[in-house]
């Protein structure tokens, strides 16, 4: 495909690129039939002593420049470079490009295969599975999770056994597959006073010092507020939407007072992309092992 709208262009270029080739040809013929008197000088003298004779060009750089002009419309007539002219052998980069993505599937499609036929369980514990893992992870989930996959604020950590959808291999694909979106709907509307109760009470349910009077208000306040409609009654979470267990030592967001209120005050938005279109089937399925596997041993 051309990305030239008109055929000006075209043109512009063919014309532009045959007269230069054609004026080099020219040049070198003029020159080969100028006449040269061996010995003779030219008559300029610079520095005093230094004089131009007036020699022809040695006759092989004569060649090189022939060799150049048949160079030049040997390869216009069999690559593109001409204008639109596509050239003979039918050469372009992304037709190269598709050649070498294939070839290079063709390759790793057997190893694909392979552990595609194995459980996730199996292939974590795969020396070369989870080697491969780890290379489409470093690819395409290191920016987000981190180099180490311990996340960061906002950013899951996948090496701890604490999940927020679930780290059974099913839960895993599913995630990677279709994504997540984790919402923590604002609550603004419960005023500051009883935000901060409910903030006690959230770090009484993971044992951090709180306010015993806070608290105590904050737990009706967490009942009659909806939060154990998505965290559980007792604070547990509920991996089928994400809300995290509030009562365990990891955090997403952070557990000092002040943290844990604007979580409450403005809630939280958060997006784990889907990957199942782009990556398909086989690389997700290593994925699943790779992210499996970092867990396993975690406490
Ligand atoms: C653009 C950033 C981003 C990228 C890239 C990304 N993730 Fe995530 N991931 C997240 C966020 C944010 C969450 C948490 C979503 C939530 O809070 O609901 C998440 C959640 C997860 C979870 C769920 C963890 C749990 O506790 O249940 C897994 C597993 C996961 N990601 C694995 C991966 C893998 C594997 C890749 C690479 C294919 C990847 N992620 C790429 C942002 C990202
Ligand atoms: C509609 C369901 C829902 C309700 C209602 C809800 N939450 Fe959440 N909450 C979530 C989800 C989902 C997340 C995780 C957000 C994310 O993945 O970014 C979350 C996150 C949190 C966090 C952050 C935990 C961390 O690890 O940093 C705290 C604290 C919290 N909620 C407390 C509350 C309190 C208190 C209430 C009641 C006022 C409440 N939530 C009501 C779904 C809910």
């Amino acid at each position: 495909m051309s990305d030239f709208v008109s055929d000006f262009w075209n043109l512009y270029v063919v014309v532009i690129v045959v007269a230069s080739i054609l004026a080099c040809a020219v040049l070198l013929i003029v020159q080969g039939k100028a006449t040269f008197t061996p010995g003779k000088t030219m008559g300029h003298v610079w520095d005093g002593d230094l004089e131009e004779y007036n020699n022809p060009m040695p006759k092989w750089w004569s060649w090189l420049f022939v060799i150049t002009v048949i160079f030049a419309f040997v390869y216009l007539a069999l690559y593109p470079g001409l204008g639109n002219f596509k050239g003979m052998l039918g050469w372009t980069s992304v037709g190269q490009h598709k050649v070498e993505v294939e070839k290079m599937d063709a390759t790793v499609k057997p190893l694909f295969d392979k552990y595609m036929a194995m459980d996730v369980k199996a292939v974590a514990g795969d020396k070369q599975g989870k080697e491969m893992g780890k290379r489409l992870y470093d690819t395409y989930c290191m920016q987000c999770h981190g180099a180490d996959a311990r996340g960061a604020k906002g950013f899951p950590n996948l090496t701890d056994s604490d999940w927020l959808y679930g780290g059974e291999p099913e839960q895993i694909k599913q995630t990677l597959e279709g994504g997540r979106m984790g919402v923590m709907p604002p609550h603004a509307q419960l005023g500051a006073d009883t935000i901060k109760d409910l903030a006690n009470f959230v770090r009484s349910l993971a044992g951090l010092p709180n306010d015993a009077v806070r608290t105590a208000k904050g737990k009706e306040a967490f009942a009659a507020s909806g939060c154990s409609g998505c965290h559980g009654p007792e604070g547990k979470g509920m991996q089928a939407i994400g809300a995290p267990n509030l009562t365990d030592k990891v955090w997403l967001y952070g557990s000092s007072e002040n943290t844990i209120i604007e979580t409450i005050t403005n809630g939280r938005q958060n997006k784990m992309p889907a990957w199942k279109e782009f990556l398909g089937d086989a690389k997700i399925h290593l994925l699943t092992a790779y992210v499996y596997g970092l867990s396993q041993g975690a406490k």
